[in-house]
C-alpha cells in the first residue's frame, strides 16, 4: 500500500492569504488529501507559515511589533482561517520553528562539508538612515537604460531590464526615501548549483511522464539556461543564524535566505508534528528518509513561480546533501486566478481575501468555484458574476435542490422513512450502469490531479441524479401507484448519500450534512465502493430520513451588486 506525504506551498506570513493564494496551493492540496483519505490511504498533509525575509520584518515595522510577535498573532490568524476554509493540515507549522532551523543547519553544513557551499564578498547596500542592508528590490532609482525614476535595484518594472543597484542613478532606500546609502561589502554563502545539473536533468527527464507540463517546461527552462550558483544567506536580523563552523568565521550574523530555508520547513513541520505528540525521530524519519518511507509518494502543490525553486533550489539542497532525503515524486503546478483579469494583490488589497470570504459565505461556496475554476491549463478569472452563477446553479439548483426535494417528499409523503416496496426497474439500471461509469471517471480525474474535469464530472453525477428524478417523478405517482413511486424515492435517497460520499473531498461541511440526511457522517467520508448497484441499494427499508438545513441558499441579485461596489468590480 502506498502512504502518501503532501505539501502545499507554504504561505507568507505577512498578512491575510488571498483566494489566489489558496487556489494554488493550500485549497488543491486538500482536495487531494481528502481524496486520499476517503480512499482509505495513510495520508499526511504538511503546511506551515513562511516566516523570514524581508518582507515579514517590514510587515512587523508596519504592524508596530517586534518580528517575533507579529509571526506568532499572524500565524494564529491563519491557522484560524485556513481551518475555517475545511484544510485538513495534519500539521500546519512554522518556518521559524525551532525544529526547522536545527534541520535547515544541519543540511547546510553537510553541504559546507561536501564541497559544495562557498564564501564570496559581495556588494550590499547599506542605509543610513534604516541601520541595516536593503535587499536589492528596496532601492529604488533611475533606470540607466529608460530614464524611469523609480526603477527598483534587481529590475526596471518600466523597460524589464534586469539591474543591480549599483547601475542606478541617483539611488535612494525605497523605505525612507533616505539617499544616505553606501556600498558594502559582505561576505555570503553561496550554493554550487553548477555541481547538480546533470543529476538534476536525468532526475527531471525521469519524470518525463508524469509531471505536468507546465511544470516539466518551467523546470527545463532554468535548467537551459544554466544554474548560477545561488547566494543563501542574507544580511537580516530575523531568520535562521549561520552556524560559527560554517564559513571559516566569516558569517557571523548572518542568517539563511528565506527560500533555502522555507522548503526545508516541509520537513521542520513533519517534525514539529510527531515532538508536539512526543513521538520518537523514527516517526517522522518515515515519511522523510526513503530507507524507511520505500512505500511513500510525496505530491507537492504550487503556484507557478514557486516550481524553479522546488524542481531546481530545493531537491539540490537536497542532493547536495549526499544524505538520503525524499525527493518529491509529483508536481501539481498552476497558473493564476485573476481578479476580473488583473491582479489579485495583497499590497494593494485588491481582491478577495481569506477572511472577507468567510464573512459572506461559507467556506463550500469558495472551495466549489475555486476548484471547479481552477486555474490549471491557463489563468482562470474570479469575477462576482461568474461566482453568483456558478454557486446558483451547481450548489443551489443542482445539488442543494435535489437534496432537498427527495429528502422533504420522503418526510411529506413516506413518513420519513426509506420505503422498501417495490424493484428497481429499468430506469433505475440505465442509471446505475451511467453512474458506474461516471464514478471511475471522476476518481480517475482526481488521481490525475485535473480539478476542472473532475468537478464537471461530479457535476455530471449530480445532473443525472436530476434528469433520473424528474423522470421517476414519485410526486406524480404517487397518488396512483405507491410502488413506483417508493422505488422513485428510495433510488433518490440512495443518491443523496452517494452524493454525500463523493462530493466530500470538494465541500466537505456540506457533505457531511447531506450524508447526516441519511446517517451520522463519520470524520472521513469514505469513497464508495464500486460496483454503484450495491451502493445504491444499500439503504435499509424503514430508516429514518432527516432533511438538511437549507445546504446552499442562492446569491441575489442585491448581494451581488452590493459586493461588486464593495469590492470593485471590473478591474
Ligand atoms: O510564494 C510563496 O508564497 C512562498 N511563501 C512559498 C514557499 S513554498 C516552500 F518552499 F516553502
Ligand atoms: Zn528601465
Amino acid at each position: 500500500m502506498t502512504r502518501y506525504l503532501i505539501t502545499s506551498a507554504l504561505p507568507y506570513i505577512n498578512g491575510v492569504k488571498h483566494l489566489g493564494n489558496l487556489v494554488g496551493s493550500m485549497l488543491p492540496a486538500d482536495l487531494y488529501s481528502r481524496y486520499r483519505r476517503a480512499k482509505g490511504d495513510e495520508t499526511l498533509f504538511i503546511c506551515a507559515t513562511d516566516e523570514h525575509g524581508t518582507p515579514a520584518e517590514l510587515a512587523a515595522l508596519e504592524a508596530g511589533q517586534d518580528v517575533a510577535t507579529y509571526c506568532a498573532e499572524q500565524h494564529a490568524i491563519q491557522k484560524t482561517l485556513g481551518e475555517g476554509f475545511g484544510l485538513s493540515w495534519d500539521y500546519f507549522g512554522r518556518s521559524s520553528s525551532p525544529q526547522n532551523a536545527a534541520l535547515t543547519q544541519h543540511l547546510a553544513r553537510v553541504l559546507w562539508q561536501n564541497g559544495h557551499l562557498e564564501v564570496r564578498t559581495t556588494k550590499q547596500v547599506y542605509s543610513h538612515a534604516e541601520k541595516r542592508f536593503l535587499p536589492d528590490r528596496y532601492v529604488i532609482g533611475t533606470c540607466p537604460h529608460c530614464g524611469y525614476d523609480r526603477a527598483r535595484g534587481d529590475q526596471c518594472e518600466n523597460c524589464t531590464r534586469v539591474l543591480d543597484p549599483t547601475d542606478l542613478i541617483n539611488p535612494r532606500s525605497a523605505l525612507s526615501g533616505s539617499p544616505e546609502i553606501e556600498i558594502r561589502d559582505s561576505a555570503h554563502l553561496f550554493l554550487k548549483q553548477s555541481n547538480f545539473v546533470e543529476q538534476l536533468r536525468t532526475w527531471i527527464d525521469s519524470h518525463e511522464h508524469d509531471w505536468p507540463d507546465l511544470v516539466l517546461s518551467i523546470a527545463r527552462k532554468w535548467l537551459d539556461e544554466g544554474l548560477n550558483d545561488r547566494g543563501i544567506t542574507r544580511d537580516l536580523e530575523w531568520g535562521i543564524p549561520v552556524p560559527e563552523d560554517i564559513g571559516d568565521g566569516q558569517l557571523k550574523g548572518k542568517v539563511f535566505y528565506v527560500w533555502f530555508d522555507a522548503p526545508i520547513e516541509y520537513i521542520g513541520a513533519t517534525k514539529e508534528l510527531t515532538d508536539s505528540k512526543g513521538l520518537p525521530d523514527a516517526e517522522w524519519q518515515k515519511w522523510w528518509r526513503p530507507e524507511n518511507a520505500k512505500d511513500v509518494t510525496y505530491l507537492e502543490f504550487m503556484a507557478k513561480d514557486n516550481v524553479p525553486f522546488h524542481t531546481v533550489g530545493f531537491p539540490i539542497t537536497i542532493m547536495g546533501s549526499g544524505e538520503n532525503w525524499k525527493l518529491v515524486d509529483r508536481i501539481k503546478g498552476f497558473n493564476w486566478l485573476t481578479y476580473y483579469g488583473g491582479k489579485f494583490s495583497t499590497s494593494q488589497k485588491r481582491g478577495v481575501f481569506m477572511n472577507t470570504a468567510l464573512d459572506l459565505l461559507p467556506a463550500d461556496y469558495w472551495r466549489w468555484w475555486l476548484m471547479a475554476n481552477a486555474p490549471e491549463s491557463a489563468d482562470s478569472s474570479f469575477t462576482w458574476e461568474h461566482f453568483a452563477a456558478v454557486v446558483n446553479k451547481d450548489l443551489a439548483d443542482v445539488l442543494g435542490n435535489f437534496v432537498n426535494r427527495v429528502t422533504k417528499f420522503t418526510v411529506s409523503r413516506f413518513d420519513g422513512k426509506v420505503p422498501g416496496e417495490g424493484e428497481y426497474g429499468d430506469e433505475e439500471k440505465a442509471l446505475i450502469a451511467d453512474l458506474d461509469k461516471r464514478v471511475a471517471q471522476y476518481a480517475a480525474y482526481l488521481e490525475d490531479i485535473e480539478y476542472r474535469k473532475a468537478l464537471a464530472e461530479l457535476r455530471a453525477i449530480w445532473v443525472a441524479g436530476n434528469e433520473y428524478l424528474t423522470k421517476a417523478a414519485p410526486w406524480t405517482h404517487v397518488k396512483t401507484d405507491r410502488v413506483k413511486a417508493a422505488v422513485g424515492v428510495r433510488m433518490g435517497l440512495n443518491l443523496v448519500h452517494l452524493f454525500g460520499h463523493l462530493s466530500w473531498p470538494v465541500i466537505p461541511a456540506a457533505a457531511k450534512k447531506i450524508h447526516e440526511a441519511i446517517q451520522s457522517a463519520p470524520e472521513i467520508i469514505p469513497w464508495p465502493d464500486q460496483p454503484m448497484a450495491a451502493f445504491l441499494d444499500q439503504l435499509e427499508a424503514g430508516q429514518a430520513v432527516t432533511p438538511p438545513d437549507m445546504l446552499f441558499a442562492k446569491i441575489t441579485d442585491e448581494q451581488l451588486a452590493e459586493w461588486k461596489t464593495r469590492f470593485g468590480g471590473e478591474g
